[in-house]
């Protein structure tokens, strides 16, 4: 039988029971992840388009009525925005600690004294005995805790406040260096720590192949460790090319080493890698010889570094010296300052967002910054480049420091051409339509006022409609979007979907072919049925995004009620062209306007701005092109059963949850019927208080609002 007939035998899901939805839920999501291989990556699909939308479905339809079977693996989840903080809580045995800076070689003489007058306290030290430190490069990623059990990988956590991290198991088991079971005899249990990070040249590879999918690019190394290693989905993590160094442990039972140094020698032992650069120094000028060096290799290492980290290396005095609020007495880290560079200013650029908002972008003579090569610079805004009074020709100082995208510091005086003008931010838009600017926000932020006919807000709408978060048509970047755009073969987004009418023409353009053109067309396919919260996501609404476009989803339903609501709220609106109050938007507005202003999350300045949107005839005629191409899957409505448990209740959570997240219990309580806000007041019904409660838990104790534990809160979900 075929896979597409076995189902279409199978049980209504009203009717399944939890074991028999559990069976399918395993058989549908298989057969979902084989037709999309054959699908995505044999492009040999055995089953039609609509068979496979029914296979999905079927499996949303059993996670609707059983959420418990909803795991990361689940296709659901493949395709869905991730939300943001869906790992469960880990509290690390030992906290995670940070470390002390150190900036000036006089800060590690100072650290040493300290080191020698704490433990003088305590033991007998020769004056001149030597305080060996095990020297190590300070790896600029983020860093991690691996507990094993009886040598066997059982957690895996970020490091999060330092007592309470994330639990990313099964994504540290896609990453290559991290061994599941270790080698040798290990501790019973022991937390291994050590720094998660990507290289940079594997970082600018993965950026390239995200950009040509036109997939979200990361700002550097660090970002784009930390986001690989918060997917839901871990075979997005496997993709990734992460690596790891160990450095640390939390608990050790039993310990068997007495240095720091001798336990790096262990750690490989049991398979680790270790960062071969580390080295022990026995005084404080071999230690500082270790640093300048470190300073002089870092540009040639395949790895971003910000700094050494010096570590006592005996362990009877780490332990001896103990810690101070979250860092360690023991050790320090001596940071790197900034990387900089020298390079000619050839040009400044103005970059067109789309939403119209113009950035100054230096254009730079390409030069190296500390292994990097940066061609572009930003100025942020009109204000900034008036206040640094850069110049076109001006050889200027360039930045990259860990986190933020490269910046232009200043100008060389002395290097200055004889004749250079002070910029002049433009007054028209470098659009084709020179439209005039606008200032916004005190004058900070100025727009192109050209909204939906500026070609080059065009392409940036185009852009994002593409994206990941979007309508995600793999293998329409960037670049192609532009370059279709110039040639006239797209201009707005209904258009993507009329680009599969010409793939002659597509496959003879520069870099494309048979394959990739017919690739590309059977990706738009894929994308013509989409979900109407992502659809809204897509149009690029001023002030919705990803979040607030599922709310709105979900209050509407369908694309034809949505729509139909907006221009009637736009209209209403329209004719009432005063300040308006939110309780009062039904009455005074109307009846589509008030519905919107009362959505969760939108208030009057956001239903003014949608308003505004849809007033434009342009962009209605726009919308509806696009809807001519598309089936949009419509969003069940939030109905609460009848017998929710917490119907009509108001819930509010306050402190530390310990075994859920913020947004997990939410969900719950949602789940539940319950509607869940921020601040206690007589109307709510129940305050959760977890641990370091404060106001809100004392405020619900006046008002005389019930309260309940985190462990009553948990009975009561699962009762
Ligand atoms: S030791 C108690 N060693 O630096 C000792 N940390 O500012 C804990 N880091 O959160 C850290 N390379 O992410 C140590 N060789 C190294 C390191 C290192 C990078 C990071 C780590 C930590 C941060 C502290």
């Amino acid at each position: 039988m075929s896979r597409a007939a076995k189902f279409k035998a199978a049980l209504a899901v009203d009717e399944m029971t939890e074991r028999q939805a559990r069976a399918e839920h395993k058989r549908l999501a298989e057969d979902i992840a084989h037709h999309d291989k054959l699908y995505h990556e044999k492009d040999a699909p055995e089953i039609s388009d609509a068979d496979y939308d029914k296979l999905r479905q079927r499996l949303k339809a059993i996670e609707e009525r059983f959420p418990q079977l909803v795991d990361m693996f689940s296709p659901t989840q493949i395709v869905a925005p991730m939300p943001t903080t869906a790992f469960a809580k880990v509290k690390h045995a030992r906290p995670m600690l940070s470390l002390d800076n150190a900036f000036a070689e006089e800060d590690l003489q100072a650290f040493l004294e300290r080191v020698r007058r704490a433990l003088e306290r305590d033991i007998d030290l020769a004056k001149d005995a030597e305080i060996a430190l095990a020297c190590e490069p300070k790896i600029d990623g983020l860093s991690i805790s691996l507990r094993y059990e009886d040598g066997e990988l059982t957690v895996g956590a970020t490091r999060g406040d330092g007592t309470t991290g994330e639990d990313v198991t099964a994504n540290l088991r896609t990453v290559k260096d991290i061994p599941h079971t270790l080698k040798g005899r290990p501790p019973k249990a022991i937390d291994v720590r050590g720094e998660i990070y990507m290289e940079r040249k594997a970082f600018q590879e993965m950026n390239r192949r995200q950009e040509e999918a036109g997939d979200k690019i990361f700002a550097n190394p660090r970002n784009a460790a930390a986001g690989s290693l918060r997917q839901l989905d871990s075979s997005i993590t496997a993709g990734r090319p992460l690596r790891f160094f160990a450095y640390a442990w939390g608990e050790a039972e039993p310990r068997t080493w007495k240095t720091h140094s001798d336990y790096l020698k262990v750690l490989k032992d049991w398979g680790f890698r270790v960062n071969p650069l580390s080295k022990l120094c026995r005084t404080a000028e071999q230690a500082l010889a270790y640093y300048r060096k470190m300073g002089e290799e870092r540009p040639s290492l395949p790895y971003d570094i910000d700094g050494v980290v010096y570590k006592v290396d005996r362990i009877d005095w780490q332990e001896r010296l103990g810690f101070v609020s979250r860092a360690p007495r023991w050790a320090i880290a001596h940071k790197f300052p900034a990387e900089q560079a020298r390079t000619r200013l050839n040009d400044i650029l103005i970059q067109v967002g789309r939403t119209g908002a113009l950035t100054p972008v230096a254009d730079l003579e390409p030069v190296n910054v500390g292994g990097v090569m940066v061609a572009r610079a930003t100025l942020h805004n009109a204000d900034e480049i008036e206040r640094l009074d850069v110049r076109v020709g001006d050889m200027v100082i360039v930045q990259r420091a860990g986190d933020v995208i490269p910046q232009v510091l200043g100008y060389v005086p002395e290097e200055r051409p004889r004749k250079t003008e002070k910029f002049h931010f433009p007054t028209h838009c470098p659009c084709p339509l020179k439209t005039k600017v606008a200032s916004e926000e005190g004058g900070v932020v100025r727009r192109c006022s050209g909204g939906l006919e500026c070609p080059f807000q065009q392409v940036e709408r185009l852009r994002h409609f593409v994206s990941r978060n979007c309508f995600d048509i793999e293998g329409l970047g960037g670049t192609h979007i532009e370059n279709f755009f110039n040639d006239g073969l797209l201009k707005v987004p209904g258009d993507i979907f009329r680009l599969t009418a010409h793939v002659d023409i597509i496959k003879k353009r520069e870099g494309w072919g048979d394959l990739s053109a017919r690739n590309l067309v059977a990706a738009i396919e894929a994308r013509r049925t989409i979900s109407l919260d992502r659809l809204i996501n897509s149009i690029g609404i001023p002030l919705i995004g990803e979040a607030t476009a599922k709310i709105l989803a979900q209050e509407y339903g369908d694309a034809d009620t949505w729509l139909a609501e907006m221009l009637a709220a736009s209209r209403e609106r329209k004719k009432h062209p005063d300040g308006v109050k939110k309780e009062k938007a039904a009455e005074t507005v109307g009846p589509s306007y008030g519905r919107l202003c009362n959505v969760e999350q939108i208030g009057v300045t956001t239903a003014d701005a949608m308003c505004t949107f849809f007033s434009e005839g342009h962009t209605v005629e726009i919308i509806r092109d696009l809807l001519k191409q598309l089936t949009v899957q419509p969003v069940e409505r939030r109905v609460v059963a009848a017998d929710a448990k917490l119907r009509d209740k108001i819930v509010v959570f306050t402190g530390e949850l310990s075994t859920l997240t913020r947004d997990a219990a939410k969900a719950q309580a949602e789940e539940l019927g319950a509607k869940v806000t921020d601040s206690v007041s007589k109307k709510t019904s129940l305050v959760v208080v977890g641990e370091n409660a404060g106001s809100k838990a004392r405020k619900a104790a006046e008002l005389g609002v019930q309260t309940m534990t985190e462990e009553e809160w948990l009975k009561l979900v699962a009762g």
